[in-house]
């Protein structure tokens, strides 16, 4: 109980020394919160670059500006970035993560969980709490990290305190940050949870407590799986609507009228990024170690993977109208990353639409304020200006990612074709015979 009562109080009086390992687009916006409401916080990584960078007070990720770590590195407590593992020895409170990406074989890859998990052993000490953060299946925090902490004798919820909270960040979104999206917390026991519950409330509107690890594990996954298998639902009836004649984006804004029962989705160039492709996968290999099959995601998956094959044929049956080829057209895309307003290329649709345009011999070039170059299995592309003359000379243009701030007036005017998979115009009230909506 002592632990307990004494994390309790160190937390509430902010002097609780908070290390976040992992300083990636989640890691980082959770350690600048916490520097900000004054505590004294660490951020450890095994990435030389990125722990070079934050010392510079260089900024990488793009919700989050130089100016924002320079701040808090010029505080009281400073912020304090390391490779060293040692800063663990201090710590109160260990926030992981790392990242959960899937092996070639879609199946999930824990190592960098693992792995930390080695590294917070050789550092605990009672008295401290841990919290796994990154995204995994049901019974990791349990059957995984805990034996991990557990082997030099210390034990959980006695000694120490360990818990799981999905993180939900949403990047680019104006609207929701870290500190206005509720967060979900399981830990071992009533305490475990109330401790995290307590500490995130320093930096959350919101926290929300759940029985134990796995709920918390299991909803995040319940939250990807809900946006793959609508996201594929649209995608397939955005095809459809296609085929059948009809403006699919008309029919969602209509339907989205109904004030209860409907919860709009948008197709688009495919799925992208490191949660949507990545963790459903997580959970149905989790359901095939106790016999499930999780069809509603495998069905969902398939129809998603398609997509970006589907927008290519559509390029050239666009082409074909013109009586011209996939083949040594000229190919401009706008916007390769996963999503708008982003700076994160992790699965991105726009890959894998222009390796296919590649080996269809297009000649393919780019423009994305977020990403100045791109290397594709060897293949050295450069960010293109947005210019009339280069639109001018396009065969066709690809809208991928709809970033902000982007000329849709100018583009509609130089460009010759229009492919818009994100109905970027139709939003900015532009029209144009140019223009083909999915
Ligand atoms: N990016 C998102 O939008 C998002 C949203 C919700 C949840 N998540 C989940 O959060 C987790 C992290 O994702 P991310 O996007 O921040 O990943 P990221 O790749 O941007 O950052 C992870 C960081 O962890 C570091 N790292 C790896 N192994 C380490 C170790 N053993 N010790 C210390 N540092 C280590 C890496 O160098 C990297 O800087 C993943 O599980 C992801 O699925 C991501």
């Amino acid at each position: 109980m002592s632990v307990y009562l004494d994390l309790k109080k160190k937390i509430k009086s902010r002097t609780a020394v908070v290390t976040v390992v992992g300083l990636g687009y989640v890691g980082l916006p959770i350690a600048l919160e916490f520097c900000k409401k004054g505590f004294k916080v660490n951020g450890l990584d095994t990435n030389a670059n990125r722990v070079k960078k934050l010392k510079k007070g260089i900024s990488y990720i793009n919700d989050i500006s130089s100016e924002d770590i320079s701040r808090v590195l010029r505080k009281k407590k400073p912020f304090y970035v390391t490779m060293d593992e040692k800063v663990l020895d201090g710590s109160d409170a260990i926030i992981v993560c790392v990242p959960t990406p899937l092996r070639k074989t879609k199946e999930p890859n824990i190592s960098y969980v693992i792995s930390a998990s080695r590294t917070l052993s050789r550092h605990l000490r009672s008295g401290q709490m841990i919290i796994l953060e990154s995204t995994t299946y049901p019974g990791t925090t349990r059957e995984v990290i805990l034996p991990v902490l557990e082997k030099r004798g210390l034990k959980a919820d006695r000694d120490f305190y360990l818990a799981f909270s999905p993180e939900r960040i949403d990047p680019g979104n104006p609207k929701y940050d870290f500190t206005n999206i509720p967060k979900v917390i399981g830990g071992f026991t009533k305490y475990g949870t109330e401790l995290g519950r307590l500490l995130y409330s320093q930096v959350i509107k919101k926290v929300v407590g759940v029985s134990n690890p796995e709920a918390a594990e299991v909803t995040k996954l319940l939250e990807n799986t809900f946006r793959i298998v609508n996201i594929g639902l649209i995608n397939e009836f955005a095809d459809l609507c296609h085929r059948l004649g009809i403006d699919v984006w008309e029919v969602i804004k209509a339907a989205g009228t109904k004030p209860f029962g409907f919860m709009p989705f948008y197709p688009g160039p495919g799925i992208g990024g490191h949660c949507i492709p990545a963790d459903p996968m997580y959970l149905s290999w989790k359901a095939q170690t106790v016999g499930f099959k999780t069809k509603m995601i495998d069905l969902a998956a398939e129809v998603n993977r398609n997509v970006p094959g589907n927008i290519v044929k559509r390029i050239g049956r666009m082409l074909a109208a013109g009586r011209k080829k996939i083949k040594d057209s000229r190919i401009f895309i706008i916007g390769v990353t996963y999503k708008r307003d982003v700076n994160d290329l992790r699965e991105s649709p726009a890959l894998e639409i222009i390796d296919i345009l590649q080996k269809k011999k297009a000649k393919v070039s780019y423009h994305d304020p977020y990403i100045p170059r791109l290397d594709l299995h060897g293949l050295k592309l450069r960010s293109s200006g947005l210019s009339s003359p280069c639109l001018k000379r396009q065969d066709i243009v690809l809208i991928v990612a709809d970033h902000s701030g982007m000329d849709y007036r100018m583009i509609a005017d130089n460009a010759r074709l229009i492919l818009d998979t994100r109905n970027a115009f139709a939003r900015s009230n532009i029209k144009g015979d140019n223009i083909v909506k999915l």
